[in-house]
């Protein structure tokens, strides 16, 4: 569904901003005194893709970094290249607080995960971290499955030889880690990955997205039945809140069982059975979280240029939509 048109089913103009309330909710947060953390995201920024360079275009996302400062950035994957990208690291780097990086099936189209990781200073490739009163996971969700049923790390570009149901799939090893670490974590969970596991228009791309989607069911009816666990701040139960996914270059929002989950557009273009067509100017959001359990969501928007065929434009949005959601 398009945003345009749940707008019109809530009776609420388009382009302006809407309380969903969720009507699953459990008592994620607890009372007493608030913390805010805020975070820049961009995602799909694709420099190099189709040849074209796109250091000026994130220059764009970090001009408003530096500016105002957020408690963090993060990439959402399809980033840069592990060579000819200094100019990208350059303007990245303007920013001296933390920067996290999730990786995207095409950052390995020249090289494996170790040499993208090291390019980019990334550690892992999937990690957690707690701040601002949020516990955070950043996933790895690039690897094909082989016909023999064994899985294999996305690697110079051999994601492209095996069909679209190969494609996307998340190791066991992360899996038993995800599920582990959403159990111990003291405070809501925000999710990054790349490839989307619901909202896309791919659905046979989407890997063993199921059994990403069935931890956190578990986790977050664990976290109902407990109410209150042992550890977690104030008592609050710690659940999955939201996830934040890229890869479709789409902007689009939905729930599925009292989860929040967005589709963050590509900051640089839309590639449709005809092409891509680029945005003039770089897409991204600022996102801020509240303890007390609301999170908005400040993107930009564009316009393509050169411009685009009516079908484009009317199926494709050039923006990440505005959102104020209670938790
Ligand atoms: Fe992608």
């Amino acid at each position: 569904m398009q945003r345009r048109d749940f707008f019109k089913g809530m009776g609420v103009a388009a382009g302006s901003v809407a309380i969903y309330q969720n009507s699953f909710s459990i008592p994620a947060f607890a009372s007493g005194p608030a913390q805010t953390i805020r975070f820049g995201m961009i995602s799909d920024l694709h420099h190099l893709q189709f040849g074209r360079e796109e250091v000026t275009r994130l220059s764009g996302f970090m001009d408003d970094v530096v500016k105002t400062n957020p408690d963090f950035i993060i990439q959402c994957g399809d980033f840069c290249r592990h060579t000819r990208s200094e100019g990208i690291m350059e303007q990245w780097n303007r920013f001296k607080g933390p920067k996290y990086h999730v990786l995207g099936n095409h950052d390995m189209d020249y090289c494996g995960k170790e040499a993208i990781m090291q390019f980019w200073g990334m550690p892992k490739r999937y990690y957690s971290f707690d701040q601002g009163g949020f516990h955070f996971v950043i996933m790895d969700r690039n690897f094909l499955k082989e016909d023999d049923g064994r899985l294999t790390h996305y690697d110079s570009s051999n994601w492209g030889k095996l069909p679209a149901p190969k494609r996307s799939f998340t190791d066991q090893e992360q899996l038993e880690w995800l599920r582990a670490d959403l159990l111990q974590a003291r405070f809501p969970v925000v999710v990054f990955m790349h490839q989307p596991v619901y909202l896309s228009d791919f659905p046979l791309e989407i890997g063993n997205a199921d059994e990403i989607l069935s931890i956190f069911d578990e986790v977050n009816f664990k976290a109902t039945q407990n109410g209150s666990r042992a550890g977690s701040p104030a008592g609050s139960p710690a659940k999955v809140v939201a996830v934040f996914m890229g890869h479709d270059h789409d902007d689009r929002y939905g729930q599925r069982n009292g989860v929040h989950y967005f589709m963050v557009n590509s900051a640089t273009y839309v590639y449709t059975k005809d092409g891509a067509y680029y945005y003039k100017d770089p897409l991204y959001a600022f996102v801020t979280l509240d303890t007390s359990g609301k999170m908005t969501i400040e993107g930009r928007s564009t316009i393509y240029t050169p411009a685009a065929p009516e079908q484009v434009v009317s199926r494709f949005p050039t923006r990440i939509s505005d959102h104020q959601i209670k938790l």
